[in-house]
């Protein structure tokens, strides 16, 4: 698919077939998240694959009960890890670049998986102390989005945006 397209065809999908999706399908997804760029290419962040239906399900209650999360095949699930920016950046790496870092490589995996047929919604409603346990991950780590991906079961209209001219600002 042409990158245009990918862009314009991306919708946040909420119904998914039970269809599983292929590992080669979810490891250029993966790939395409490790090819975004981070703050000082220190990549402070994680990546947390989620498709035991159990774990699904806890990942569904943990994101105040979206259940629909649990009918994708595969979830990923995005964390900040600040402390591998820490050392050079210090309070601006937890603040600021772990988190720009963990949602850029969502949002290249999110497109990654549109330019393969496939269905994401971006999640941030959840609790992320209660996601962290979900995924079994330290302290430390810290969920910022949460992708799940299948094959989509409709087709939302795309919804209404503001004007580019609303929202862009020109000097002068
Ligand atoms: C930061 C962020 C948080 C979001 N959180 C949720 C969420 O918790 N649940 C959900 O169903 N959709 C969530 N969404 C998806 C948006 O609702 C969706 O992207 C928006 O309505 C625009 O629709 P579109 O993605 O089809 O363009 C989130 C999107 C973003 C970027």
């Amino acid at each position: 698919m042409k990158f245009f397209d990918v862009i314009k065809k991306r919708r946040a999908i909420r119904n998914y077939l039970p269809a599983p999706i292929g590992e080669d399908e979810l490891k250029r997804i993966l790939e395409a998240a490790n090819s975004a760029p981070s703050a000082g290419n220190l990549q402070s962040y994680e990546i947390y694959v989620v498709m035991e239906k159990r774990r699904r399900e806890s990942l569904a209650r943990a994101a105040r009960e979206q259940l629909f999360i649990a009918g994708a095949p595969v979830s990923l699930v995005f964390c900040t890890h600040a402390a591998l920016a820490q050392e050079r950046y210090g309070k601006r790496a937890e603040r600021l670049y772990s988190i720009q870092d963990a949602t850029i490589a969502c949002a290249f995996a999110m497109l990654a998986a549109t330019a393969q047929g496939l269905g994401t919604v971006w999640i941030g409603a959840f609790e992320p102390e209660d996601v962290r346990k979900v995924i079994g991950a330290p302290p430390g780590i810290v969920p910022v989005a949460i992708l799940p991906i299948g094959r989509a079961a409709d087709a939302p209209e795309a919804p209404e945006r503001r004007g580019v001219e609303d929202l862009t600002h020109w000097e002068g």
